[in-house]
């Protein structure tokens, strides 16, 4: 490890620490605490994810590094302060934001992420990647969360830091979140080699179904099992914890989350006429070409029989078909 490296992280560090401070403890900080009561972030959980509050100024982190000793273009590499190109200056990139420090998967703090107090945009700033920063690696709450995916065998992945945070208030610490973009293979490898089973726990709207998809996709292909906890609509988990309560995100959204078979099936169900043999039968090949990713035979043949029930299709005209869909395919 650098020396550089290791400045960088001390800076992050220090000014989590900074952040968490001025948040609690500061005249400058009781809107923004104010702001994340309202929204149902305990104090437990602000303490637990060293939740902070950067100030409405400039220079409040740009002299503060200074006088601590850390130079400034190295700063600037590290993404805490930006640099105006007009006169050579320096000033602070997160200003009036909630603040969630980012840890590396060693626990380290190693950037943050910027939420606005109200509608202004962006809604979250980001760290810029870095030496010590990759969005691409990095997943949120890893570092807390290992040891509970370990025990409970299972790891749940939320879109947001917020969610994480209402889960957690739900009971929850076994997860994780990315940081706001697609999950990355190496993503799904880190959290493969932790858990088998993920439960996908996304925004219920068409983003986040999309994403869902993705990311289900990409961990079974590093050989994870994948479930889907369902949202109603427009609603995310922070959402329907404030509106529902825990034990209704417990019982109707995780412990009630489908198979990744299950929700596709579900999902190429939605809004057909099933009644309409046409409609009926491009269902039914629907479902053999979803039936043919998989490899488990006991699976194969479950879909396969359900099928047969549902449908009055002999076993083997279904089996032939999916021979001429596994055919195609190759
Ligand atoms: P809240 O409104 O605070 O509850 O956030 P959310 O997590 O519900 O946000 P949303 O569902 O809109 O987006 C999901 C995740 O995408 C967020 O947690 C962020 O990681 C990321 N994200 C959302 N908006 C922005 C943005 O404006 N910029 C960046 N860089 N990331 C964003
Ligand atoms: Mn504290
Ligand atoms: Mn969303
Ligand atoms: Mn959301
Ligand atoms: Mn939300």
């Amino acid at each position: 490890i650098s020396t550089t490296t290791t400045s960088m992280i001390e800076a992050h560090t220090y000014l989590a620490k900074y952040y968490h401070h001025l948040l609690l403890n500061t005249e400058e900080g009781k809107e923004a605490l104010q702001y994340l009561l309202d929204r149902g972030f305990t104090l437990e959980a602000i303490e637990k994810f060293g939740i902070g509050y950067s100030l409405e100024r400039w220079d409040a982190v740009t002299n503060i590094l200074q006088r601590r000793g850390y130079s400034l273009s190295l700063m600037e590499e590290a993404g805490l302060v930006i640099r105006r190109e007009q006169d050579g200056n320096y000033f602070d990139r997160f200003r009036n934001r909630i603040m969630f420090p980012i840890h590396n998967l060693q626990g380290k703090v190693v950037a943050f992420s910027g939420r606005s107090l109200g509608e202004d945009t962006p809604k979250y700033l980001n760290s810029p990647e870095t030496t010590i920063f990759t969005k691409g690696r990095i997943l949120y709450n890893y570092h807390q969360s290992r040891a509970h995916m370990r025990k409970k065998q299972r790891a749940i992945l939320l879109e947001g830091y917020a969610d994480v945070i209402a889960a957690y208030k739900a009971g929850y610490e076994e997860t994780i979140a990315t940081m706001g973009t697609a999950l990355t293979e190496e993503q799904a490898k880190t959290i493969r080699r932790t858990v088998d089973q993920v439960i996908i726990s996304f925004d219920g709207d068409a983003a986040g179904i999309s994403a869902a998809f993705k990311a289900a996709n990409m961990l079974i292909q590093v050989g994870c099992e994948v479930k889907i906890a369902q949202l109603p609509e427009g609603l995310d988990p922070d959402d329907y914890v404030k509106k529902y309560g825990a034990e209704k995100f417990r019982t109707a959204i995780i412990e009630a989350s489908l198979s990744f078979m299950a929700f596709k099936l579900y999902y190429l169900r939605q809004g057909k006429n099933l009644q309409d043999e046409s409609v009926r039968m491009k269902y039914i090949h629907d479902v053999l070409q979803e039936v043919a990713k998989l490899n488990k035979p006991i699976e194969i043949e479950h879909y396969i029989n359900t099928l047969s029930k549902d449908f009055s299709i002999s076993v083997e005209a279904l089996q032939a078909e999916l021979s001429n869909i596994h055919r195609q395919t190759k």
